[in-house]
């Protein structure tokens, strides 16, 4: 499909992604995972729930767990993304309410008013535009830890419907900084859309989907992402990286991946790049080049590709375009 064309006066204002919610069949292991290990800070914690927030964050929460049963396939319950006022949360129920979708304010601990609706492609959303605020740790120096993460950056889903997706949030104002596209055409088979100053709020990515296939939090510099993994083996979850340290083509992230006790994946990424200038035109990356993925570095192992959070009770529909992903596996057979 070809380029949209930005939306700069959207019906509403959605500043940035705000945080996600995930369940749990073991919150003392996924504290121990994020709190201990990858050094974010617990900001509430009882026998259902597990709250956490990175270093340069005032709002109480950016990851939130909620316990279910040993039994259950941990899931994602759903997106948080800020709008910029509470009249915004107004304007947003009415235009979803205008178009026909199913659209519904639901309370939420620790934040204001909270919108809830689907996305395009099937993803659950929520929006809101306050939520409780204390001081963080930035200057706290002494109380920075594993892989100093400083804040909620992005997440990525994998869905077979990559150029619906692209129209769903592209009408409400996301702009697409790089995309990949096969060979010689305009097939779209990996979008990166934001809100904020940087690359990405979000990636849909060809897959079976929806899922969700991992979340970022953003750390200062490359030695915070090498420390995170030191870290990480100094506690026994050396076995926990899912991908090796490398850079990406697409966004600059020097990057590693983890998968939590419930494998749910994290990526620990330093650093993006400013995108805002209205003029600025969207990098295309060809499906061929192996370098918007990796610019350097192995390439992901198969499971990278195909392994994901599945969304609460929604139905994952298989891939409508067939991927040939260069593995790790395959780099070691020939090597
Ligand atoms: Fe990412």
């Amino acid at each position: 499909m070809a380029l949209i064309k930005p939306n700069f006066t959207p019906a509403f204002n959605i500043t940035r992604i705000s945080h996600i919610v995930l369940t749990s069949v073991d919150l003392d292991a996924s504290q121990h995972f994020y709190e201990t290990g990858l050094g974010l800070e617990v900001t509430f914690r009882d026998s259902d729930s597990l709250y956490l927030r990175a270093i340069e964050e005032t709002s109480h929460h950016s990851l939130v767990f909620h316990r279910t049963s040993s039994t259950s396939t941990s899931a994602c319950q759903s997106v948080g993304y800020r709008v910029q006022t509470d009249e915004d949360l107004q304007t947003a129920y009415d235009y979803f309410s205008e178009r026909g979708d199913t659209v519904s304010f639901e309370d939420r601990p620790f934040q204001g008013r909270t919108l809830k609706i689907t996305d395009g492609v099937g993803v659950p959303l929520e929006f809101c535009s306050e939520m409780e605020q204390s001081t963080c740790r930035m200057q706290n120096f002494h109380h920075h830890a594993g892989g100093k993460l400083a804040f909620f950056d992005h997440i990525q889903i994998a869905t077979p419907n990559v150029a619906g997706a692209y129209e769903w949030y592209s009408d409400l104002g996301f702009r697409l900084s790089e995309y990949t596209a096969a060979d010689g055409t305009d097939e779209m088979w990996g979008i990166w859309l934001k809100r904020k100053n940087n690359t990405q709020d979000v990636v849909f990515s060809n897959g079976a989907g929806p899922q969700l296939h991992h979340f970022a939090f953003h750390t200062a510099e490359i030695a915070n992402v090498i420390h995170a993994a030191d870290v990480m083996a100094s506690l026994g979850l050396a076995g926990s990286m899912d991908r090796a340290p490398g850079r990406h083509g697409i966004g600059n992230a020097f990057f590693i991946y983890f998968r939590d006790p419930d494998g749910h994946r994290i990526e620990i990424f330093t650093s993006h790049y400013n995108y805002i200038d209205v003029n600025h035109a969207p990098k295309r990356w060809d499906l061929s080049d192996t370098r918007r993925s990796q610019l350097w570095g192995f390439p992901a192992p198969k499971k990278w590709f195909y392994e994901a959070t599945p969304f609460e009770a929604v139905t994952i529909d298989p891939p409508t375009m067939e991927a040939s992903p260069v593995t790790l596996e395959d780099y070691l057979a020939e090597v």
